[in-house]
């Protein structure tokens, strides 16, 4: 079975753990030119269980290599979601060398606690490494912050805040998000609530990560909230919104213009898509550097559990850089895939002007088909025009992917995508996305990697992220639309070769 479904499904160049279970991203930094990724795992079972925090590196964010498991559940409970920050000044005190410690903050989560039914079953704790994050040591003084009474009380996400000299965290707290501050990564006093009467709320909060951004083209400040939320998504399932507003080193407030922006919506989301959860940014990206780098748990909780591959489980989206950008009256979370995936293109074909009053077609003729692809394009004269995009193979799957100028949408349709019966949810029905913009140019970028796709609308303001199960390789991608004047300004074919 592995070498089959590795054939079939395991995709090139996004990260999957070797063998079983993975679901969120957790701690991520750099350090001396080494991304550092790790993740919940379960090592013995291709489902949810006892959790772990693997653990991966890469050098340029797209060649992953497993390292061993870095943190192991232990009596006190397992090892969930949490994230990892370079102690430049050594202000925890594990430093030891003459290199800065790096300092992890996890949720143990206690099942025997879960199972007595008692609420404080979610604390905080930390761990250190003097090796520059290759092994970890859990701290004897754990649990660093103890539960106060809410069941749901995990994740806890710290960053530098240079502005206010102070290491924030911020933590999930079922329905908002909490921040504390602290000058040593040991002791954490409570600071504020946010959250609790605005955004989305159909499910739990999970995952969130917090941070300072300029606005793209200012030198302005603002400071975004992530928010995972499971269920409750904009297509049903998981999902992360976001916020932005201002930090006064204690508590976060909207943005007075995003606030009514968001009154209206009720959400913005990081991605539209089914599958992109859980996702944070990197720690430690030198200012030289200056980008946030984002990525997600590429599934969803509605099905994670029994898609179609059994000897391993689940991916992380690609690598992405996020920017804030105001439109009118709009803040925008806009995403889009690293630089780094651009060295790995070859370019298979390139036109410019076709008009589509017949679909434009491209057929791949190299053998290997399209599943290892990235597809620039865009259309001028979007109109009131329906733009459809199919990819397809002769076995008679098909994704359909696209613009409703008409309700002002995008949309993905993985209904035909190859298999779907292992969970009702996976395919009930089409995604959509909003779309923000009203620009008469769509650009459209889609990175396609075997088993998903992940497709940035307008500069990324929106993205959606979707898994499939082909039966084989697309082969086929086309585009048509419902208006004759719409045209194709460009596109660009580009295989993508590790
Ligand atoms: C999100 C989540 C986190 C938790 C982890 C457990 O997917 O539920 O809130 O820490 O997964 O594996």
């Amino acid at each position: 079975i592995a070498s089959e479904e590795n054939k079939h499904y395991r995709p090139h160049f996004h990260f999957t753990p070797e063998k079983n279970w993975m679901n969120d991203p957790n701690g991520m930094f750099y350090y001396d030119g080494y991304y550092h990724l790790f993740f919940q795992h379960y090592p013995d079972a291709a489902v949810w269980g006892p959790m772990h925090w693997g653990h991966a590196v890469s050098r340029d964010l797209l060649h992953w290599e497993e390292l061993p498991i870095a943190l192991y559940p232990g009596e006190e409970g397992y090892i969930f979601s949490g994230s990892a920050v370079v102690d430049e000044e050594n202000t925890s005190g594990f430093g030891t060398g003459n290199h800065p410690p790096v300092v992890a903050m996890y949720t143990i989560h206690d099942p025997e606690k879960e199972k007595n039914g008692q609420t404080d079953v979610e604390t905080q704790g930390i761990a250190y490494s003097t090796d520059k994050g290759m092994t970890w040591t859990k701290y004897d003084g754990n649990p660093v912050v103890g539960n106060p009474g809410i069941r749901d009380f995990r994740d806890p996400k710290i960053v530098r805040d240079t502005i206010h000299d102070q290491w924030v965290m911020v933590l999930a707290a079922q329905d908002r998000a909490k921040f504390y501050r602290s000058g040593n990564l040991k002791n954490w006093e409570f600071l504020s609530d946010f959250g609790m009467d605005t955004g989305a709320h159909g499910g739990v909060w999970e995952c969130p990560d917090f941070f300072p951004m300029t606005i793209e083209g200012t030198g302005e400040t603002k400071w975004v909230l992530i928010q995972s939320l499971n269920p409750g998504g904009p297509n049903g399932g998981s999902a992360t919104q976001y916020f932005v507003g201002d930090f006064n080193g204690t508590s976060f407030t909207l943005d007075p213009g995003f606030k009514t922006a968001l009154d209206k919506r009720k959400a913005f989301w990081i991605d539209y898509g089914k599958d992109n959860y859980a996702g944070v940014t990197w720690s430690g990206i030198p200012d030289s550097d200056g980008r946030k780098l984002f990525i997600g748990w590429m599934s969803n909780w509605e099905y994670a559990q029994q898609v179609p591959t059994t000897t391993w489980r689940s991916a992380m989206t690609v690598p992405r850089e996020l920017r804030l950008i105001r439109d009118g009256g709009l803040f925008l979370l806009a995403s889009s895939p690293v630089r780094e995936l651009e060295s790995f293109r070859n370019k298979i074909t390139e036109e410019q002007d076709v008009s589509l009053s017949a679909p434009f077609v491209y057929k791949s003729e190299n053998g290997g088909g399209l599943n290892s692809t990235e597809i620039l394009l865009s259309l001028e004269k979007t109109g009131n025009s329906i733009v459809e995009f199919r990819l397809y193979n002769t076995e008679g799957d098909t994704l359909s992917f696209g613009l409703n100028s008409v309700k002002k949408e995008f949309f993905t349709d993985r209904t035909r995508a190859g298999q779907t019966d292992f969970s009702e949810k996976f395919a009930e029905k089409a995604s959509t996305a909003p779309r923000f913009t009203s620009s008469g140019t769509l650009d459209v970028r889609i990175v396609l990697d075997k088993t998903s796709i992940e497709v940035f609308y307008d500069s990324g303001t929106a993205a959606m992220t979707e898994i499939f199960f082909l039966k084989s390789p697309f082969d086929h991608f086309d585009i048509r639309s419902t208006d004759p004047e719409t045209t194709l300004k460009n596109i660009t074919i580009h295989q993508l070769k590790f």
